[in-house]
């Protein structure tokens, strides 16, 4: 592994697009303290700007309203650098249909037009095609989060998705093994396809910085 960077030295200037550090919303970060916490150890590594992307689906059905209001704690009492910006991750159930029909979301990027979507990881919604093409049809771009977890997908199917116009998003933690060997090797095929659009942590505890300690040459992505 001689010669390889760690993660943690590559991420100056990175855009985290998916974390779970807006405290007290879902399984990420519990406590304002440690959403504090953990973007200063952001600082130290030089990340630029986090988008808190907290889970919405009909198990965790957390309103737009709310996790404005509690963006805005955050905000509030985060004096440092980073840009701060909110939007969720979007589980594709029955609850996200309705968001999406009333036109209530919580968009990822600058732009507005993009939704970050996940699924379980052992088997696809029904009507995948139907929801990514209603999500098209309200203007949005969808963003697939982490596409190397879902242990359902296989090469087609990501072919099938990027014909699509699905993007993919990449956890870093993903290429230092954090979700297993399938998930690792699945991320490096995905990798060497140029099939991820963006990255992000997913952070959901300090912990997770751990991972950013491995050895992994992210030119490719960021
Ligand atoms: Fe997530």
């Amino acid at each position: 592994m001689f010669g390889k960077p760690t993660i943690v030295s590559q991420l100056r200037g990175f855009t985290d697009h998916h974390s779970h550090i807006l405290f007290g919303v879902d399984d990420g970060v519990k406590t304002l303290e440690v959403s504090l916490k953990v973007l200063q150890r952001y600082e130290e590594i030089g990340i630029a700007e986090v988008w808190c992307t907290p889970h919405i689906m009909e198990d965790v059905p957390n309103t737009t309203e709310s996790l404005r209001a509690h963006f805005a704690e955050l905000k509030a009492a985060y004096n440092g650098p980073i840009r701060l910006h909110l939007a969720a991750e979007y589980m594709m159930d029955q609850l996200f249909e309705e968001r999406l029909e009333k036109n209530d979301l919580l968009p990822l990027g600058e732009e507005g037009n993009h939704l970050l979507v996940e699924t379980s990881y052992f088997t696809p919604p029904m009507d995948l095609q139907g929801i990514l093409k209603r999500i098209k049809s309200k203007g949005y771009f969808p963003v697939l989060a982490h596409p190397e977890r879902y242990i359902y997908m296989d090469k087609d199917y990501y072919s099938n998705l990027k014909n699509m116009g699905v993007l993919f998003q990449l956890n870093l933690s993903s290429l230092a093994g954090a979700y297993g060997e399938d998930a690792l090797r699945c991320a490096k095929w995905l990798l060497k396809r140029h099939f991820y659009n963006l990255a992000g942590s997913d952070l959901h505890s300090l912990r997770n910085l751990d991972f950013w300690n491995a050895k992994v040459n992210l030119s490719n992505i960021i």
